[in-house]
């Protein structure tokens, strides 16, 4: 076998362990993968200050039973920026957007399509862990969007991607099915965002993971685009 044709082979495996037998795939996940956007300096230092500014945050309860503030992780001056929902037990311990179970699906779709961790920027909505994983709670969003929206303005990517309705709702003010936001490119302050499942959601019914791929397909093509990226060739997945 040759290096391209193992290299081939082995992100096949990977697709199909991620998204089942429904995929069709033509392109090699060398040819996907993307050196490292540039990363802005000024960028760089401004996210951080922004971070020491609030992370002793206790302007909601959750400051008081939180372990660990989650600030967000990845590249200040990423084109491409992921919006979850809030941490969870093992973000709030670690002070790092998704690296429990979830976060560890994250980042095999985030593969999936060429891209690592350290090339886009992760961030929640909320910055504290909700008691149990419990909902994010009306006035706890509100209190914390400034810090999302501050945040944005700060990364200004091409283009936003709202993991689940939680995320969804916050940025576009909207109250839709995640049905009826799938496929759609919506504007968020002049930013381009797209809306897929919460990869918690897969977890919980791997019957998603079709459809799944299929918006991290769309991402993948109108990241590029924006990006000025050559378009990767092939056949898409069968999908709805
Ligand atoms: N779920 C989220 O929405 N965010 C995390 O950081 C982890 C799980």
């Amino acid at each position: 076998m040759t290096p391209g044709s193992a290299a081939a082979r082995s992100y096949l495996v990977r697709q199909q362990t991620l998204f089942g037998d429904q995929l069709l795939l033509g392109e090699a996940a060398d040819s996907a993968i993307e050196p490292d956007t540039k990363v802005d300096g000024s960028q760089v230092e401004e996210l951080a200050a922004f971070n020491r500014e609030i992370r002793e945050c206790q302007e909601c309860p959750l400051g008081a039973t939180r372990t660990k503030f989650v600030f967000g992780v990845g590249n200040p001056a990423a084109d491409l920026v992921l919006v979850g929902e809030a941490p969870g037990r093992q973000e709030d311990l670690q002070g790092e957007p998704f690296v429990g179970q979830a976060g560890k699906l994250l980042d095999k779709m985030l593969a999936a399509i060429g891209l690592s961790r350290q090339q886009v920027y992760i961030l929640n909505v909320l910055k504290c862990r909700p008691p149990e994983n419990r909902d994010p709670r009306p006035a706890e969003v509100d209190q914390c969007q400034p810090y999302l929206n501050r945040q944005l303005s700060i990364i200004r990517p091409r283009l936003i991607v709202a993991l689940g309705r939680v995320a969804a709702r916050t940025l576009l003010k909207i109250d839709e099915s995640l049905k009826n936001m799938r496929g759609r490119i919506f504007n968020y302050e002049g930013i381009e965002l797209m809306v897929t499942y919460h990869p918690a959601a897969l977890l919980r019914n791997s019957g998603f993971k079709p459809n799944a791929w299929v918006d991290f397909q769309a991402i993948r093509d109108r990241y590029r685009e924006l990006a000025g990226l050559p378009p990767v060739e092939g056949p898409r997945a069968a999908g709805n």
